[in-house]
Formats: structure tokens, sequence, C-alpha cells
């Protein structure tokens, strides 16, 4: 039995299947109305979301099964101070698979290890949001054909914006992807990102703060929301919040057949006078992540036929340290039966990362 925490959890010929799913369902939706009958999926969402949850929602209804909705944190017994890992092992009780968002970095990996059902990780914090890049993937398959030879830019909040690490962790695995990385200073890629996925896999990467410039050479433009809500401070955000706006004058420098991605929700940082241009993908890519999700809800429910649950800390070398983990958004700071538990990712280094959130830490 499967979960899925982070995009790299999946291999490429994983994707490269799911994928092939995800067309046939588009393509043929009659032949998928029942593969989930007499199937529960529990949405667990801890924070705000419009188009994942109601996507799992659509997905699990379109494959013939039923949803169980956990109406946000405040209606649930979250709100009495119930752990992560209970609440999952309660919902393991009602229903046959859970996708779930929290504020908590780390919680859908909590999650995963107590359930008794898989678990779809919906966005934990600024940590991941593997589901968001099946839809960018697919969306980018769709209109590009494939993935190798690509040059992607990603522009806006590089920094809190997890969809951005997720997408480029997937795609570092595919041939001769150029990324080029465009933020204001204060909002760049993080370093364990950089030297955890960029450069760990030689992928070709340059950094500007020139939209712009980088546009003529995109074969896809990324373009992110400022995350207001991970910003411990509001000045901050207001400052930063318009720093990039794709307008239709920008858009005369993209190439023709170039395709914009957002992944929604949108503020102000793509004018509203660019949904007619044919580049524009957004709207497709919403479209695209609820096949995407049919597909995964159906490949983790077949897998779960086999009920041996994953370990996921096989193969790693764990340190168990008295100290916490660092990141304030770490569920080990809320969570206090959590262990401390770190993953030794170099040696040499003395480098280690929470299992948790991923937040580095030298020993
Ligand atoms: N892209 C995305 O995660 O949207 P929601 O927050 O609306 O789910």
């Amino acid at each position: 039995m499967r979960s899925l925490i982070d995009i790299s959890d999946l291999s490429r010929k994983e994707i490269d299947e799911m994928i092939s799913v995800a067309e046939d369902i588009a393509e043929n939706p009659a032949k998928y109305s029942e593969k989930c009958k007499g199937k529960k999926i529990a949405t667990l969402f801890f924070e705000p979301s419009t188009r994942t949850r109601l996507s799992f929602e659509a997905a699990m209804y379109e494959l013939g099964g039923n949803v169980l909705s956990v109406p946000g944190e405040a209606l649930s017994s979250a709100a009495k101070g119930e752990s992560v890992a209970d609440t999952v092992k309660v919902i393991s009780a009602y229903a046959d698979i859970i996708a779930m968002r929290s504020p908590k970095e780390g919680a859908a990996f909590v999650a995963a290890n107590s359930a008794d059902v898989p678990v779809i990780n919906a966005g934990d914090g600024g940590h991941c949001h593997p589901t968001q890049t099946l839809a960018d993937l697919f969306t980018i398959y769709r209109e590009k054909g494939g993935f190798d030879n690509l040059t992607v830019g990603f522009c806006g909040d590089l920094k809190y914006g997890r969809t951005v690490h997720s997408l480029i962790t997937a795609l570092s695995r595919y041939k001769n992807v150029k990324i080029v990385l465009i933020s204001p200073e204060e909002l760049k890629l993080p370093n364990y990102m950089k030297m955890g996925v960029i450069e760990k896999t030689g992928m070709q990467y340059e950094e500007t703060g020139d939209l712009e410039k980088a546009l003529p050479e995109l074969d896809v433009l990324y373009m992110t929301r400022v995350q207001r809500e991970r910003f411990s401070d509001e000045k901050e955000y207001e400052r930063l919040k318009d720093a990039y706006i794709l307008t239709e004058e920008k858009m005369k420098a993209a190439k023709k057949d170039a395709c914009v991605l957002h992944p929604l929700p949108r503020v102000n940082e793509i004018s509203v006078k660019i949904d007619g241009d044919k580049r524009a993908c957004y709207f497709k890519q919403v479209k695209n992540g609820k096949y995407m999700r049919m597909a995964l809800i159906l490949k983790l429910l077949g897998e779960a036929e086999n009920p041996v649950k994953e370990d996921l800390l096989y193969g790693l070398e764990i340190i168990r340290s008295a100290s916490k983990c660092e990141n304030p958004r770490c569920i080990s700071q809320t969570e206090q039966e959590l262990e401390s538990l770190f993953k030794v990712v170099d040696k040499s280094a003395n480098v280690c990362r929470c299992v948790y959130c991923e937040k580095r830490k030298r020993t």
C-alpha cells in the first residue's frame, strides 16, 4: 500500500504511465465511470482550497465512488487538539483513501505513517504539492508533446511556492530541460532546492530578476502568486506582491507557441486580458488536474489491494536527535509526540534533513 507525499515518490515511468491513463480518461470517460464503485475518498483540508479539494471530489464521483469531506480544521476534532496521526487513523475506518492539505510541513508524511489507507498530499505548508505537479506535467505534455529539451521559466514567489519546488523536482528527471528562475532577491528559490535538486541532477539553470529579458527563450512560463499566507511581515508582502505582472504587452516578446501556466488562484500576476490568448493554458491545467487525480486514485487504490504498508524510512540512515527541527512550520513543532528524526543526506559535509519537512540541518 502506497501513499503520495512528494512527487519523487513516483518514478518517471510511473508518471508517464499515469499520463497515458489520464489521456485515456479524458477521451473515454464512460470506460472509467464505475471503476471506484463502492469506494470513498475523504478530503481533509485544513487550509483554503478550491481546485484541489473539488477536483479530488469530482475525480472520485466521476470514477463512480463517493466523498466524505471534512469542512475545515475549525469544525473537526483537530480544533480540540487531536493529532494528525490520530485524525487519519480514525478516517481510515470510514474511507478507502485520504487527500489532505495542512499548513504543517510534514503533515502528509505523519499521516501516511499512521493511516491504514493511502494518503495523498494535497499540500503541506510551503513544502510540497505533488498533485498540482501532476496537473502541470499533464498540461505541458498535452501542449508541448513531452518534456525533453524544454526551457521552462518559473516566475514570482520561488521561495514559498510549493508547486514550483515539486515541478522543478519532476522536470529534473527529463533530458536537457533548462529552467530559468525569475524572482526578486527576497523570493529566490531556496538553497535546499538548488543544491539538493538542481545541482545534484546537473539540470541547467539561470537566475534573473528580469521577466521581459527571459521571456523570448521560454517554451513554458510558470507564473506564481506571491504567497501572502507564508509571510511573517505584512509590509514585506506589500512591497513584493506586484513584483511581476504578465501583460499583453509583455506577451508580445514570448514565443508564438509558448505555454503560460499558473497553479492558480491568481491575484493580479496575469492580466485577465491574456485569458483569451491561445498560449494561456492555466484553465486547461485545472481540468487536466482532475484527470491526473483520477489516474492517481486508480493507481493508489489498485496498489492498496496489497495491504503491506510502505516503510517510509526504508533505506535511510536516520539520526534520532534531542533537538527539534528549526523550521517553525514543521509538524514536529506542534505535535509533541513526534520523535525528532533526521535523515543523513551528505555524510562528509555532516548534513541531514528533517524527515518530516526536509529542512536542512548540520549535525
Ligand atoms: N492550485 C491549487 O492548489 O489551488 P487551490 O488552493 O484552490 O486548491
